[in-house]
């Protein structure tokens, strides 16, 4: 018999089914989830931990942020809502029921978005995004706790640009960080995990305002900047612990499913959060109290290719419920 505290093992499946549409860092999937007496539990996998590009864990927290977010939507639009609790410490967030409530119209909407949602590294068209949509956004990721900083202005634009040109260039002469991207986007199993040449967009080119990640993407010969024009923010929360990583990662979650309803198309950048000094340069610039989480481009863009996913059976921990 299911304690009644938690969720009977079919409901937890299913919504663990959309839970693993979140993000993560070059989509290698950093969670698990367990069921529990008491509720269920999601894990940062410490074993999907990036080592290079990842080294303390921090984007792997933020995606196990973005899959938690995803999992309290699906529980609720099941019909039991949950409330969420990120373990000190950061390797875990507990869900519990939250009984006598119904799932919110806002939920529901963003529910939709989650198979829908995906990172948009095409060229984006020239339309701008109107302030409106703008203030949309930041209103929102500050209600949840986060801040997000459009930049305003082109001198704002050209010096994130800049950071984000010289954290890539950095990475780039690492071998270690180069295998480990090859790992993920060419021999990693991309019927279920990591980025394949169709989610990649074309390769990036040297000349390129915020220059994309490379994840072996053809060639082109379009000499158009397909990133120049639409809208780019840093992002981040009030704190720098592990626990300030996670709640990043639901804010974030919630941010992008919102941009997917607007009909936004979203390109990440985390090259400048990955070094440690061009990270704080960023807090800097946004002149922000704690350091930036991911710095985010948004614009308008046909849907391109989504990635894959692992099977639910290998998410789930086995749980010892009766
Ligand atoms: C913390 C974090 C950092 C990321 N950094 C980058 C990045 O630097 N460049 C990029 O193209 N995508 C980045 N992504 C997007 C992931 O590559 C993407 O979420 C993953 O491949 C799954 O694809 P999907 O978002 O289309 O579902 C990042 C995602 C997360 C959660």
């Amino acid at each position: 018999m299911n304690s009644p505290a938690t969720w009977d093992q079919e409901t937890f499946a299913a919504a663990v089914g959309d839970a693993v549409w979140a993000p993560s860092i070059h989509n290698s999937q950093p969670w698990r989830f367990r069921r529990t007496e008491d509720g269920v539990d999601v894990l940062v996998d410490q074993r999907r931990v990036l080592p290079v590009s990842d080294p303390e864990g921090r984007a792997a927290r933020v995606s196990c942020g973005a899959t938690v977010f995803n999992l309290g939507l699906a529980l609720a639009v099941a019909g039991a809502p949950a409330v969420c609790t990120v373990r000190p410490g950061g390797a875990s967030v507990h869900l519990a029921r939250d009984v006598g409530r119904a799932a919110t119209p806002l939920e529901r909407r963003l529910h939709r978005q989650i198979r829908r949602r995906h990172t948009n590294r095409a060229p984006f068209a020239e339309t701008h995004v109107d302030a409106g949509v703008v203030t949309q956004l930041e209103e929102a990721v500050a209600r949840e706790g986060g801040w997000l900083d459009f930049a305003a202005d082109e001198p704002t634009l050209t010096s994130l640009a800049a950071l984000t040109r010289q954290a890539d260039a950095q990475l780039r002469v690492n071998p270690r960080y180069v295998a480990e991207l090859r790992a993920w986007s060419e021999s990693a199993d991309l019927a279920v995990e990591g980025v394949g040449r169709q989610a990649a967009g074309a390769a990036p080119h040297p000349a390129e305002l915020m220059p994309r990640r490379d994840f072996g993407g053809p060639e082109h010969d379009d000499t158009r900047d397909p990133t120049r024009g639409p809208a780019v923010a840093v992002f981040g929360v009030h704190g720098d612990h592990a626990v300030d990583e996670i709640r990043a990662g639901i804010v974030l979650q919630r941010l992008l499913l919102l941009a997917a309803d607007l009909g936004l198309a979203v390109a990440m950048y985390s090259q400048p959060i990955e070094m440690p000094v061009v990270r704080e340069r960023l807090r800097l610039a946004v002149r922000r109290a704690h350091s930036p989480q991911l710095v985010l481009r948004f614009g308008y863009a046909p849907t391109t290719c989504y990635t894959n996913r692992r099977p639910v059976a290998d998410v789930i921990v086995a749980d010892a419920v009766g």
